[in-house]
């Protein structure tokens, strides 16, 4: 059974979402660490609930973004971690996790990649007032939501569409989507 890690800094509702699918034997795979960026973060609480293991950082008390690496690596290793799935997760990888674990790090992003990479990606196209958007899965790379593109899912943005009911379409996409994705390329690995 492949082990995977999932980053999160926010709600986790994606990871709560990977954890149903692994319990509905949808997704083959052992949730063996959540690393998160946020102490107050709600994803704990989802690790805890579930009894996963879990490592909490704050960036600010490291040198740089190699020292705090070094330390999420340690924890992956300790875990035997094969496998990363970002999840929310507020930072760019950097080449200390990209260099061990090549080709094993995915990302979702809310929107059609290259299309509104980055932050509030269902603000930049509500402001671009696009008529679709939609969630993307993609391997990571050094970039900015750059990497290589897995799938993708379009949604069409109604006339009134607000930004909280266009997430939540977005969020219904995605919790589908993410573990199918995820069960497909951990086959393969
Ligand atoms: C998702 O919309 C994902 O696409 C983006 O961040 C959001 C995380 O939501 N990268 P949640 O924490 O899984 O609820």
């Amino acid at each position: 059974m492949k082990k995977i890690a999932v980053f999160a800094s926010g709600s986790g509702s994606n990871f709560q979402a990977i954890i149903e699918a692994v319990q509905k034997g949808e997704l083959d795979a052992d949730i063996s660490l959540l690393v998160c960026d946020k102490s107050g973060a709600y994803a704990i609480e989802r690790a805890k609930n579930e009894q996963i293991p879990y490592f909490v950082f704050n960036a600010k008390e490291y040198d740089n973004k190699e020292a705090y690496e070094k330390e999420i690596l340690k924890n992956l290793q300790k875990h035997e971690v094969d496998f990363i799935v970002l999840a929310g997760y507020m930072r760019l990888i950097g080449t200390t996790l990209l260099n061990e674990f090549e080709g094993k790090i995915i990302n979702i992003h809310p929107s059609l990649l290259p299309a509104f990479p980055g932050k509030d990606a269902i603000g930049q196209a509500l402001h671009a007032r696009v008529k679709v958007s939609g969630v993307t899965v993609h391997f990571v790379d050094v970039g900015m939501d750059t990497g290589p593109i897995i799938a993708q899912k379009a949604i069409e943005i109604g006339e009134q569409e607000t930004k909280e009911s266009l997430q939540t379409k977005i969020h219904q996409i995605e919790h589908q989507l993410y573990p199918k994705v995820i069960q497909t390329i951990i086959r393969g690995i």
